[in-house]
């Protein structure tokens, strides 16, 4: 097994699992859902599904990977045998098709950055218009995502500790920074504290079920969790180390970049009045706009430093993906990592061909009649998204049923001495037998009843 691969210690674990975490999750989709439901009191509602729901499966995640040492499929595979293998095999098939749509945003990121840094876009007056035209350009945007799926595989191919490891390492501190720099100088815009007030001062009223499943599905997601990544990531770590330490500083990371990138966003969009911008286009459109009228110079510093924030964001995350399906082909195939990779890497760039077309390019794809005229990539990244919150609830009836408490808290034990007369571990225990399967059972089948249906004929 030494060939696997594995983190050299502590912190190469804790920042890759962060990396995975923090992408465009916590920059481009976090501020538009609080921004369109209710600022702050989104930010409550996604702490209380953190809290509650993701910390333990996150545990219980790792747990496995690490007792395990394999992919999705083997982990299952080695503790549940019989079919639960093909839990693990969900799990990698929802990664590949994350990665083929965030993939595609990658490219608008990396295309942005590129023309901003080094080109006109500038110049334009109709950011929205520019948009649109922009990632409808399929050409530029299929250069700009293979560009981006060929920066993760060379990573990938690295290996763990060469290429994931390492990467991570230089990213992730290079991202703190651009994102500290970029608060500092958005709390000094004009207009700044409208910005923080609309973001921190809840707004009760915008709270309905919408609020809770976008909260819940936005803490899934962004902790990369349900479907086996930091199964994947787990599985490369040694015995010594505390699982439940690293895991609070994973999800406090996380969260804590998510909550800094809305107080940068803000400001900014404060700085033009444009609340009424929602959705995907917030940070392409309106912040685009604000860093126009910065003038050419601050202007090509601040966006161009935004962008590279984003693309470092999206590519610890998109290595993260791609990790998942190598590893399960390195381990389970006993195929070369390097091969693997490019082979991957190329079908799920295919498989994203659609999410690509489907910004109004191809009718079929722009429109979906059965998805109530919805686009493919958000038809896909819904999926996705509740594929994650079954994956959890599944990973919690595994743990409960198949693989068993005592022997998770056991492999949690080991690098934590304290762990099995800690509080946190009755709460952990609790949460994976009955909070966790319950409500994310619950919650998942009230997501697709309204994504298909509408739950206002439920709830009014
Ligand atoms: N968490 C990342 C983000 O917020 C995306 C991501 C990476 C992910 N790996 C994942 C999401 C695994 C779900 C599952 O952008």
């Amino acid at each position: 097994m030494a060939n696997r691969g594995s983190f050299s210690g502590k912190i190469g674990f804790i920042l890759a699992a962060a990396g995975s975490a923090v992408g465009l999750g916590n920059i481009w989709r976090f501020p538009y859902l609080a921004g369109q439901n209710g600022g702050a009191a989104f930010l409550v509602i996604y702490l209380i599904c953190i809290f509650t729901l993701c910390f333990p499966v996150m545990i219980g995640e790792i747990a496995i990977g690490r007792k395990a040492q394999s992919d999705a499929y083997g982990s299952y595979q080695k503790l549940g045998g019989g079919k639960w293998g093909y839990l693990g095999l969900f799990g990698i098939l929802a990664g590949v098709f994350i990665l083929s749509f965030y993939n595609v945003v990658a490219g608008w990121a990396f295309g942005y950055f590129l023309e901003i840094s080094f080109g006109n876009l500038l110049d334009t007056q109709d950011f929205g218009a520019f948009f649109g035209t922009y990632i409808n350009n399929v050409g530029i945007i299929s250069v700009f995502s293979i560009g981006f799926m060929v920066l993760t595989a060379l990573v990938v191919s690295q290996g763990v500790q060469k290429g994931i490891e390492a990467a991570n390492k230089i990213m992730m501190p290079a991202l703190y920074a651009i994102l500290i720099g970029l608060i500092i100088y958005s709390l000094t815009l004009p207009n700044a504290i409208e910005g923080v007030k609309f973001y921190l001062v809840p707004n009760l009223s915008e709270i309905n079920t919408q609020t809770l499943f976008d909260g819940l599905r936005q803490a899934f997601f962004s902790l990369s969790l349900g479907m086996g990544t930091l199964m994947t990531y787990g599985s490369y770590v040694d015995k010594k180390q505390n699982i439940v330490a690293s895991a609070s500083i994973i999800s406090i990371a996380d969260t804590s970049v998510a909550f800094l990138a809305g107080l940068m966003v803000f400001p900014m969009v404060a700085a033009i009045g444009a609340y009424d911008v929602q959705g995907p286009s917030l940070v392409f459109v309106v912040l685009t706009e604000v860093f126009h009228n910065m003038g050419p110079t601050t202007g090509k510093i601040v966006g161009g430093s935004f962008f590279l924030l984003l693309c470092f964001a999206a590519l610890t995350s998109t290595i993260s993906l791609l990790e998942v399906p190598v590893a399960y082909l390195v381990d389970q195939k006993k195929l070369p990592r390097k091969p693997v990779v490019w082979g991957v890497a190329t079908l799920i760039f295919v498989v994203g061909i659609p999410s690509l077309l489907s910004q109004g390019k191809v009718e079929f794809f722009s429109h979906l009649t059965f998805y109530k005229d919805r686009d493919f990539l958000t038809f896909i990244s819904d999926m996705c998204d509740l594929s994650l919150t079954i994956g959890g609830c599944m990973l919690c009836i595994f743990i409960r049923g198949k693989w068993k408490i005592a022997n998770m808290n056991e492999e949690l034990s080991i690098g934590n001495p304290g762990y099995m007369n800690s509080y946190l571990r009755k709460y952990v225990s609790f949460s994976i037998m009955w909070t966790c399967p319950i409500l994310l059972g619950i919650l998942s089948l009230l997501i697709i009843f309204d994504k298909f249906v509408g739950i206002e004929y439920i709830f009014g």
